[in-house]
């Protein structure tokens, strides 16, 4: 396979991944934002031929000086362990700076971001910035656009956020978002044309760190069950050449202080198959247990903004809220023409943002985790009068319609010109959940592994999803189409057996990650990169 790839290395292969001429110390170095000719200099007769462009390279600075940075955003981010309160229960977590979620970051489109991230993590750690179109060597993926930010260690990001939005931010590492690092990075817009009297950012999760295990424990038992589990005499990992194939005795796939992380009959119709793959005990909205939820205030008859993001790491929520219909406003920060709808789908790393007047009393605002029976809440209150309605309480609006992408259309402002795409890129997602072999184009994440596009081009991602799982795919620094509303998304998700064609335009040089953003899914290896080729 990998030979196959490397007969096809030069140019001319349109749309075909790549193995760059460069090797893997060469990417390495440019994540490390060192001049690639320093370490290249006399290992290769190839040097100069650098097929893509670098993460802090010309190019990138060039496009960074046409969003003609505005004033600068002074922030400081501390990853931290300790103690946070989910209402009533106390966990030992990773956070920024004790709070869940994370402190929003708010700048104004067009400013600039100086982010001074401050890593009192054991391991290292890194941040992404999800969905803003942002300068490539800020994009927070160690060995891609920057070297991890070491244990103790310091990291500053600077940036120009273009784009206004609802967007968050996590880390690039390992299962790490599964803890609780995410914080929510809203845009404001100078010209708001939305008239409101309120705005609330409502961050969803599937918990299980400090409680259950760790997400690292986790990983470690849905990626050891393939070796344990399945030893079927192919793809094994280390452990089994320390191991004879046939013990897979009563340790089998477990790790110290885990197992029944794994979840075998989560099912859903609106996601088509197979709900998750992890059993969590936990669902949390802004941090809190349903038993303890966030209350947001209102008075009766205000007309507010809420912005949904869902950080979860596994799990996709259904939204309602009691009593009311919500008119959909925005997809992962994008406008589209407002539609109403009594309950949303959200798959992780999705945003929507909702407008609702509110009625007079007290409102379960439900996130019901999809295919798993259970759910995270808050309560909207415009009376503290009102009775409220227990936790477990599951408004019937949670039944009614669920708005599809297909009946949502861009707002005129955010429709991508129709053109017919230059190249177009097959991303078959592959795997299955027994053997724990995500992978795209049947292959595990591979950083040498790069699509190849051209800055100007227009570009398709034709997602074939051939897996029993639906897949809630992203891709970083560019905000696509998805065919045929035309909506504008950077998440989206790919149901079992779907085709789906998503366009963009080639306008951010850089490498770019595009994954499956269910955390283990992309751990398994359901990533690969995207590259702007170098040069004219
Ligand atoms: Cu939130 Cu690589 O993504
Ligand atoms: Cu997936």
């Amino acid at each position: 396979m990998r030979d196959h790839h490397r007969a096809h290395t030069r140019r001319g292969l349109r749309g075909g991944p790549v193995r760059p001429t460069i090797g893997r110390r060469t990417l390495l170095a440019a994540g490390l934002g060192l001049a690639a000719g320093a370490t290249l200099g006399s290992c290769s007769r190839e040097s100069s031929a650098r097929p893509f462009v670098e993460p802090g390279g010309a190019e990138v600075q060039a496009a960074e000086r046409d969003r003609q940075p505005g004033p600068l955003r002074q922030v400081d981010l501390t990853a931290t362990t300790g103690l946070v309160d989910l209402g009533g229960l106390t966990v030992e977590t990773w956070s920024y700076g004790g709070r869940l979620p994370g402190e929003p970051i708010r700048v104004s489109a067009g400013e600039q971001v100086r982010a001074r991230v401050t890593n009192r993590l054991p391991v290292e750690t890194s941040i992404h910035w999800h969905g803003l179109a942002l300068r490539n060597d800020a994009d927070g993926v160690p060995g891609v656009t920057q070297p991890s930010i070491g244990a103790a260690d310091e990291f500053v990001y600077q940036f120009t956020a273009v784009h206004p939005g609802t967007f968050w931010f996590h880390p690039h590492v390992g299962p790490q978002l599964d803890r609780g690092l995410y914080a929510p990075f809203i845009v404001e817009d100078p010209q708001e044309p939305l008239k409101y009297d309120a705005e609330w950012v409502v961050v969803l999760d599937d918990w299980l760190d400090g409680v259950s295990g760790t997400p690292d424990d986790v990983l470690a038992e849905l990626t050891g069950g393939m070796e344990a589990g399945m030893g079927s005499g192919m793809a094994h990992g280390s452990m089994d050449m320390e191991m004879p194939s046939e013990s897979s005795g009563p340790t089998g796939g477990s790790s110290p202080g885990s197992g029944g992380h794994m979840l075998m009959d989560a099912t859903s119709d609106l996601l088509g198959g197979d709900a998750g793959d992890v059993a969590y005990p936990h669902y949390l909205l802004n941090g809190r247990l349903p038993s303890a939820p966030d209350n947001l205030r209102a008075r009766p008859g205000a007309r507010v903004r809420i912005r949904l993001i869902n950080a979860a790491g596994d799990t996709a929520f259904r939204v309602a809220l009691d009593r009311h219909r919500l008119t959909v406003t925005h997809t992962d920060g994008f406008p589209v023409e407002p539609v109403d709808t009594d309950a949303l789908l959200i798959g992780m790393g999705e945003r929507y943002d909702v407008l609702v007047t509110l009625q007079d009393g007290a409102f379960p605002l439900v996130a019901l985790a999809e295919g798993k029976d259970a759910l995270a809440r808050g309560l909207i209150r415009t009376s503290d009068a009102a009775s409220v309605p227990a936790p477990a309480y599951r408004p019937v609006e949670l039944d009614r319609a669920v708005v599809a992408y297909a009946q949502m259309r861009p707002a005129e402002q955010a429709r991508l010109a129709s053109r017919e795409p230059d190249r177009t890129i097959q991303l078959k997602l592959t795997g299955s959940m027994m053997g724990y072999d995500w992978g795209i184009n049947g292959e595990a994440y591979d950083p040498q592994t790069i699509h190849p596009v051209r800055e100007g081009e227009r570009i398709r991602l034709s997602l074939q999803n051939t897996t029993t799982m639906w897949h809630p795919m992203h891709l970083h620094g560019h905000t696509f189409a998805v065919t045929d509303s035309g909506i504008r998304k950077d998440t989206v998700n790919v149901l079992p057996g779907a085709r789906i064609a998503l366009d963009f335009d080639a306008d951010n040089p850089g490498l770019w990650m595009t994954h499956c953003h269910n955390i283990y899914h992309a751990e398994a290896g359901m990533m690969t990169l995207i590259g702007y080729e170098a040069g004219n």
